[in-house]
């Protein structure tokens, strides 16, 4: 895959989304709505395996990170002083031609005049701001004291939180606390399958430290990050790092870089690594009236911390493994002639389906019931699909397409019927080299847990 936008190899990867049921347009049959998507069986798993390996590396392995599980509406307070209320927007533009509502980013630029890229129209409204939070009411009263948004990001409740957790989890700087969870956003215009949704899933780390520490903390862990997307199966060359400009970060921001990966849309964003100072606790310190100082019990001083963050949208993430995975190569069918294979080449750690497990014969009972067994074995470790129709080389292909990386196929010779030595063996094909090899049933837990782990 070049970085070169690829259009064709984009429908091909939204119609085995559907086609598989990994993702599906949100509200299909009543038409959709624009922005919001749903995902299926084998969506949710890949989903799930990147959410626990984030929260595996970023909070369980390690001793200083923590974890949080906020509300996602919250006091609207906490929305004026992160200054949200007042400032997240993004300019917005109307063509008068085709009323269409753009980014004023979006526009298109032809001879130094601004076009919309719906119709080529040049008749566009000047760029005022659209706030791009979801408003909505809280109990019986729909009226201005009611109001409150749906989070359009899930640190603020980290900050917000920042003393209890300091108070109860007794860290020294410099910790963390980590949340995943959904976030809101009323995009102007949702695009790019569920690159730019409306409603996803924001993987978030706030790092604090001390002053001095910001700008190299800053460095590691944007080398960490990069690591992160290498161990899960993305290729560092597809990962570009943004040094973002000064001019083009937020005021209190004293360094922020975008990782961004070649999407076959084009190159955009997956993750921001941000040194924002200590301008978060400050707001809402000042607004709130509470103290959210860290006492140094060697200096004996107070201070408010500052604070590094990777934060990393989950969907975003979802489709890169996805677009990364996506490949067309030839194997040959039941009767030898080469034909397309469509294969999901998923890091074993991050497949929906570890391992699909294959009786060669459905009507052979001792066969499918050796197969049944298989499974009970390794449900408990693993994600596995038990699969009994069509011929073998069908079943083989239905896995490789849905990105499972290991296949099980019980023979007769796992019967012991050919050779007594191959009595409880099983044949294991690899999805990548198509390869297969001789197995013992009574190792094959450890081996695959091995290979997915
Ligand atoms: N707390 C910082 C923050 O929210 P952001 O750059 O606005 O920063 C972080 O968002 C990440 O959340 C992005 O890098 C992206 O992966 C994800 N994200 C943001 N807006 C999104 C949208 N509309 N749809 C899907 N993911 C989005």
């Amino acid at each position: 895959m070049s970085s070169k936008p690829d259009p064709q190899r984009m429908e091909k990867i939204v119609s085995l989304c559907k086609r598989r049921g990994f993702i599906f347009q949100s509200s299909e049959i009543y038409g959709g709505l624009n922005g919001f998507w749903d995902y299926g069986p084998l969506g949710v798993e890949l989903k799930n395996n990147l959410k626990q390996y984030w929260w595996r590396v970023m909070v369980r392995e390690r001793d200083d990170v923590v974890g949080l599980d906020g509300s996602i509406l919250m006091n609207r307070a906490v929305w004026k002083a992160s200054g949200h209320e007042d400032t997240f927007s993004d300019p917005m533009v109307d063509c008068r031609t085709c009323k269409a509502r753009l980014r004023a980013d979006q526009l298109i630029e032809k001879s130094g005049v601004k076009q919309c890229p719906n119709c080529g129209g040049k008749d566009l409204t000047e760029a005022r701001a659209f706030n791009l939070m979801l408003k909505t009411f809280i109990g019986a009263t729909e009226d201005e004291s009611a109001v409150t948004y749906l989070r359009p990001e899930t640190a603020q409740s980290i900050f917000v939180q920042f003393k209890n957790v300091l108070d109860t989890s007794r860290k020294k700087l410099p910790f963390g606390i980590a949340q995943i969870g959904k976030a809101f956003r009323n995009e102007i215009n949702p695009r790019n399958f569920t690159f730019r949704s409306r409603e996803f899933e924001q993987m978030e780390l706030e790092y604090f430290c001390r002053a001095e520490q910001g700008l190299d903390l800053l460095a590691y862990w944007l080398k960490e990050r990069l690591r992160f997307y290498q161990d899960i199966g993305i290729t560092r060359q597809r990962l570009h790092v943004i040094d973002v400009l000064e001019t083009e970060r937020a005021f209190y921001s004293q360094g922020t870089f975008d990782i961004e990966y070649d999407f076959p849309f084009g190159r955009q964003e997956l993750e921001g690594v941000a040194y924002r100072t200590d301008y978060d606790l400050m707001q809402h310190q000042k607004a709130s009236g509470k103290s959210l100082e860290y006492f140094d019990e060697e200096t004996k001083q107070k201070f408010v911390p500052h604070v590094v963050e990777p934060s990393a949208g989950v969907d975003r993430t979802v489709l890169a493994l996805i677009c990364e995975a996506y490949s067309e190569d030839e194997a040959p069918d039941e009767k030898g002639k080469m034909e397309t294979r469509i294969v999901l080449r998923f890091h074993p750690r991050m497949a929906p389906i570890k391992c699909g497990i294959f009786p060669l014969l459905k009507n052979k009972e001792q066969l499918v019931a050796k197969a049944k067994e298989i499974v009970d074995l390794l449900r408990p470790q693993m994600n596995v699909f038990y699969d009994e129709s069509g011929a073998i080389g069908r079943r083989y292909r239905r896995q490789d397409e849905a990105g499972t990386p290991f296949g099980v196929t019980v023979d007769f010779e796992t019967l012991g019927e050919k050779d007594a030595a191959l009595r409880d063996t099983v044949t294991l094909r690899e999805r990548d080299s198509m390869k297969q090899e001789r197995v013992k049933i009574s190792e094959l837990s450890q081996l695959l847990l091995t290979r997915v782990a």
